[in-house]
């Protein structure tokens, strides 16, 4: 169906395994590297694909990442030029960029949590923490145009694997975020040191993994996303379905 290497898939495939057995080493980093710098966004999701229906765990596929991000450093600039302002995958990365302002302040907040050593002492912070938190999850609008709208489509075209490693981690983040708007809302007197080490983990691994999802998205998901669906009257379609379903509280408009 796609223009696809049988062969190239079948090294990647080779050396996605031996990644994740043996770590990142320097001889396998630049065997990635070689491979991975003329691949195409479907082959590699194909070659992950085959991993998991190998009995791989979702999760072990992020290793791959950091070699990965190497390559792909211009493929957002590349994807950002064929898409029109108003096309789905254009608002989707522009609230990204929003998302990740939300992190930035995160980071900063829970660094400023950190330096606490009582609750009276900044009260606000914690008010001001779970606002931030709102912000996040009212993300979710972003997360459903990607699991109701985007991902389908994909997934009507057989490339069900990277799509299954998104719908994952939306989960995870999920329940992560009114974990951490929750507890900041919960911190007392009394509960104080329990909840910021509790804020200081669930900050951290919003902040981490919620950025990583964003890059693989921006990187590798939506150029495949551009390269799979190449009927405009989808895109069409599907940005009437995405405006059905509706848009962040801080979504720009335009
Ligand atoms: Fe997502
Ligand atoms: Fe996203």
């Amino acid at each position: 169906m796609y223009n696809v290497t049988e062969d190239r898939i079948q090294k990647l495939t080779t050396l996605l395994t031996k990644l994740n057995n043996e770590g990142i080493t320097e001889d396998a980093r630049r065997d990635a590297l070689n491979i991975v710098a003329n691949i195409d966004p479907i082959e590699l999701s194909i070659a992950e694909q085959r991993l998991i229906e190998e009995g791989m765990n979702p999760e072990d596929l992020r290793n791959l990442c950091d070699i990965h991000m190497e390559v792909l450093s211009d493929e957002l600039v590349k994807l950002k030029m064929k898409l029109k302002p108003g096309h789905m995958l254009d608002t989707l990365i522009i609230e990204h960029e929003k998302i990740k302002e939300f992190l930035t302040e995160l980071e900063a907040l829970n660094f400023e949590v950190q330096k606490l050593t009582s609750f009276d002492e900044n009260k606000q912070l914690f008010l001001t923490l779970s606002q931030l938190a709102k912000n996040i999850i009212d993300a979710e609008n972003h997360h459903k145009r990607e699991e109701d709208v985007l991902f389908p489509e994909l997934e009507k075209r057989n490339i069900t694997g990277p799509t299954r490693i998104m719908r994952m981690e939306h989960d995870q983040l999920r329940s992560k975020k009114r974990l951490l708007k929750a507890t900041a809302e919960n911190t007392t007197t009394e509960n104080f040191d329990n909840s910021k080490k509790e804020i200081d983990e669930l900050a951290k691994y919003i902040v981490f993994n919620l950025r990583d999802h964003i890059y693989k998205e921006n990187y590798i998901l939506y150029p495949t996303a551009i390269d799979a669906l190449q009927d405009n009257g989808l895109w069409e379609e599907m940005k009437h379905r995405s405006d059905e379903i509706g848009y962040c509280p801080w979504t720009p408009k335009n």
